[in-house]
């Protein structure tokens, strides 16, 4: 889709060739002596709309106005979550009208947050999967016009919103793909042709180079799997070359069957969207790419299908990680800590200032949290406050859950030096205490997306986060020097 922000006046707006125009009426709107101020002088005089969050009021041919419908919404105080529901409620009201241009006129004293959650918005609630239907058709919308009382001030936030809108819809797109189509290898040269379109650096390893390198552990997951592994690695470099990147690495299970420890089958499908970490970290990428921050990132995906074969691995399977620790798999569902643990060892090499690694790694983490935060953990307090605060600001949010040694109990083995599961008990944190012996040299913080990455239902499909937080928390990164979210050394706690 196009954005285009724009200066205007309410009169300016009445103006304004278009299939559709959104008025967002504030608590401060103050009408002007235009049509479109007296339209919405009136509705508001008569009650029938008001500047509260959740009014909308539809007109058809208002005289003096350009366009030939106007939709009033409510947006309360103006800001960001009160405009990103008015946007949400107008776009869905306009979706049966085929209207291909919009204009969306935010309030006189719009913030950057009020104009980062109209792009978001529009985006989230136009977006239209069709990649894999024989007639492709619903998408309407194409052009959006974002009207502002200032648009070269608002400029910066409105190019950022732009390139995480488009981040979230690839990763979106990538995560509704279904899993015969989103293989190891797509993904791989899905990363591939990113980094050719924005000019970055990528290398996609196969199972013999991931087996010189020695991710036992990674291997072992996939290795029940007729679907090749890949482990790709991306690397955004807008800084200087010797600042100290931040990686992220997202779990790229393509589909998880459970394994051997298999799953039932109802709603298996979902385990498609099992990729949703990998997904995030190929739109935050894309999101980079066309924004370009002085910052260096890399992105590390460990990709594979998790299946039940004759070759697959076994409960009580010792292997060998990357790090050299030996683990007992006692549950082969528990997987995504099993590719995720070499992907953090290889992370080290790039002397990061700080490690983000994002999965959809537990069921638990969805009763804990449900589908409103995501779940995080962190080793480092500076690093888990800027998280925090990103998620905030892009209105992405997450939460932070607790790392007690307490917690690593039940992963002790008789057999290794580490279990893969322990009991059901804070299944959540339990995971994250397993990579956490891992991920012992930098600032580090894991992200349970289970519940987040995409919802279940009449709505089935992915989205797209923590896209949004991911790319504010860089963006918020930027200048900060060596790093600020890793000053001290890293942790534990
Ligand atoms: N991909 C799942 C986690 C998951 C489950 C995400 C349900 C969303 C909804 C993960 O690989 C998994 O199977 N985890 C197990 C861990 C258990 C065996 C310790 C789980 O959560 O049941
Ligand atoms: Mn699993
Ligand atoms: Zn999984």
């Amino acid at each position: 889709m196009d954005f285009e922000l724009k200066t205007l006046s309410l009169a300016g707006a009445a103006g304004e060739k278009c299939d559709a125009l959104v008025l967002l009426l504030s608590e401060s709107f103050k009408p002007g002596k235009d049509a479109l101020s007296r339209l919405a002088g009136e509705a508001l005089k008569a009650r029938d709309v008001e500047a509260k969050p959740g009014k909308l009021l539809q007109a058809y041919r208002s005289a003096g106005i350009a366009a030939p419908r106007v939709v009033l919404a409510g947006c309360g105080d103006g800001s960001g979550k009160r405009v990103h529901a008015a946007v949400q409620a107008a776009v869905g009201a306009l979706r049966a009208s085929g209207a291909k241009r919009l204009v969306i006129f935010l309030p006189a004293d719009a913030k950057e947050d009020a104009v980062r959650a109209a792009v978001a918005a529009t985006a989230e609630s136009s977006y239209v999967y069709v990649a894999t239907k024989s007639k492709p058709e619903g998408r309407e919308l194409q052009r959006v016009t974002i009207g502002v009382a200032d648009a070269k001030r608002q400029q910066p936030a409105f190019a950022a919103a732009q390139a995480a809108a488009n981040g979230i819809e690839f990763a979106r797109e990538l995560g509704n793909l279904p899993p015969n189509h989103a293989t190891p290898t797509r993904l791989g040269e899905e990363a591939k042709k990113l980094a050719k379109a924005h000019g970055m650096q990528c290398e996609v390893l196969g199972p013999k180079e991931v087996a010189k390198i020695g991710m036992g552990s990674f291997m072992a997951v996939a290795q029940g799997s007729d679907e090749p592994l890949r482990f790709i690695v991306l690397k955004y470099l807008g800084a200087a070359s010797g600042e100290a990147p931040v990686v992220l690495i997202g779990k790229g299970i393509t589909f998880d069957s459970g394994g051997i420890s298999i799953k039932p089958s109802q709603d298996m499908d979902e385990m498609k969207f099992d990729m949703g970490g990998a997904a995030s970290v190929l739109g935050t990428f894309r999101a980079l790419g066309e924004l370009k921050p002085a910052i260096n990132v890399i992105g590390l995906i460990p990709s594979c299908e998790n299946m039940p074969d004759g070759r697959s691995v076994k409960p009580g399977d010792i292997v060998k990680s990357l790090s050299g620790q030996t683990i007992e798999i006692l549950n082969t569902d528990a997987e995504g800590r099993l590719i995720l643990c070499d992907a953090l060892t290889y992370a080290e090499r790039f002397k990061p200032r700080a490690v983000v690694d994002i999965a959809t790694l537990t069921g638990a983490c969805v009763v804990a949290l449900g589908g409103v935060r995501s779940g995080l953990f962190a080793s480092d307090d500076a690093l888990a406050q800027a998280l925090l605060e990103a998620g905030e600001t892009a209105m992405d949010a997450c939460w932070r859950m607790p790392l007690d040694d307490e917690y690593s109990e039940g992963l002790k083995s008789n057999f290794a030096d580490v279990a893969n599961v322990a009991g059901r008990a804070g299944g959540a944190v339990v995971a994250a205490k397993f990579l956490q012996r891992f991920a012992g040299s930098f600032p580090w913080a894991h992200l349970d997306i289970a519940g987040t990455a995409w919802k279940s239902g009449g709505a089935k499909g992915s989205t797209g986060r923590p896209v949004g937080m991911l790319f504010q928390f860089l963006l918020d990164q930027q200048g900060t020097g060596p790093a600020k979210a890793a000053k001290r050394p890293a942790k534990r706690k």
